[in-house]
């Protein structure tokens, strides 16, 4: 029997195409919703690449509220959805957090209006690990405080979960599940996707890649002068693909019936803390190229340590993360060179 098919928006952007490996891997047929603003058509002859199948496509924008009623009465079959469509740049949230307040919170409220029309349906969140801020305890569990926004983007975060939790408490058709990521980097092992940041990489994995390539002259860090063994910050660097395969966990478990309540929350990391410095260490030995870099001021914003508890995802969710640091930074740097090859060919 063929799945349901399941609707990823966001399903060309990094962790969204990812996902939708994942889930075509798994049997699912899916179509996708993307506006394009932060990722590209190609993306999706990349995913055929991978996988056989180019899954269908559906360029809208979530913000038109036409446009989304439109959608689901052209496909009243679709009642899982996995919400990646959202902006993700803290530093742009800040300087502009009306357009991250529009494009993240009404396009949510817009989708969850017509799943609550459903008999039945089943809703997975892009949820961030920024919601704790700076928490007073770590590895960081679920119950861990959420604190109050460093950023807009944070805050749509924050403002999200509650809607999507209000809402499951009042729609007795709507399941739903939070994932809080960590760090997400690396690309698939094809190097068909990966990641694409349009202009200046604001985060750390990608502006390494380009300054190995060449495209960068070399690499801030932010601060050494933090509380920890090498004084850089320390992040829960989490593999793509294992946070991809996460999410069809997520899903199946709400399609099979398996939820403990018809709204719950992980965290999706490895478990283990890295610093910059270390990160950047690794990357050299699986590059075997050096990375020119210095050390600058502390980033605004940024918490000192950040690494998830990964008991709960791995005993009730029934997932663990199973690739390393050194996998992520391997796939990211052949993806890197694969798009500056692509890149020399265009020019
Ligand atoms: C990681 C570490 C920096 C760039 C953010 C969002 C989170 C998610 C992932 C969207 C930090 C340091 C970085 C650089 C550096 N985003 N760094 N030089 O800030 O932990 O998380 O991105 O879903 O929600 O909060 O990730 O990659 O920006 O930074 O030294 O040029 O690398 O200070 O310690 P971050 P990041």
């Amino acid at each position: 029997m063929s799945k349901k098919r399941v609707l990823v928006t966001g399903g060309l952007g990094f962790i969204g195409s990812h996902t939708v490996v994942a889930l075509q891997n798994e049997g699912f047929e899916v179509v996708i919703i993307d506006n394009l603003s932060n990722s590209s058509l190609d993306v999706l002859g990349g995913i055929a690449q991978i996988t056989g199948k180019t899954p269908e496509f559906e360029n809208l924008d979530l913000r038109e509220k036409e446009a989304v009623k439109n959608f689901f009465e052209k496909y009243p079959d679709v009642e899982d959805v996995i919400h990646f469509a959202a902006s993700k740049a803290v530093g742009e949230s800040v300087s502009n957090p009306l357009l991250y307040y529009e494009n993240n919170i009404s396009t949510l409220v817009y989708l969850l209006q017509e799943l609550n029309k459903k008999e039945k349906s089943n809703f997975i969140f892009s949820s961030s690990c920024t919601v704790y801020g700076q928490a007073d305890k770590l590895p960081i569990d679920e119950d861990a405080p959420v604190k109050p926004a460093e950023s807009p983007y944070g805050n749509t975060k924050q403002i999200g979960e509650e809607i999507i939790r209000d809402t499951c408490k009042i729609a007795s058709g709507l399941k739903a599940i939070s994932l809080r990521y960590f760090n997400p980097i690396g690309a698939h092992p094809t190097a068909e996707i990966g990641e694409l940041p349009l202009g200046t990489p604001q985060n750390l994995v990608p502006f390494i890649t380009q300054t190995a390539i060449g495209k960068r002259e070399q690499l801030s860090v932010f601060g050494d002068d933090y509380p920890t063994e090498d004084g850089t910050a320390i992040r829960d660097y989490i593999h793509v693909m294992d946070l991809a395969e996460a999410h069809v966990v997520a899903l199946q478990r709400l399609i099979q019936g398996k939820e403990r309540s018809n709204y719950e929350v992980f965290n999706l990391g490895t478990g283990t803390g890295n610093s910059v410095l270390e990160v950047i260490k690794s990357f050299e030995k699986v590059s075997e190229r050096n990375l020119p870099y210095k050390i600058t001021g502390r980033r605004e914003g940024d918490v000192i340590a950040a690494y998830a508890d990964t008991n709960k995802a791995n005993d009730v969710l029934g997932w663990k993360a199973k690739r390393s640091l050194d996998d992520a930074l391997k796939s990211a740097w052949k993806w890197q060179q694969e798009v500056s090859k692509k890149e020399t060919e265009e020019n």
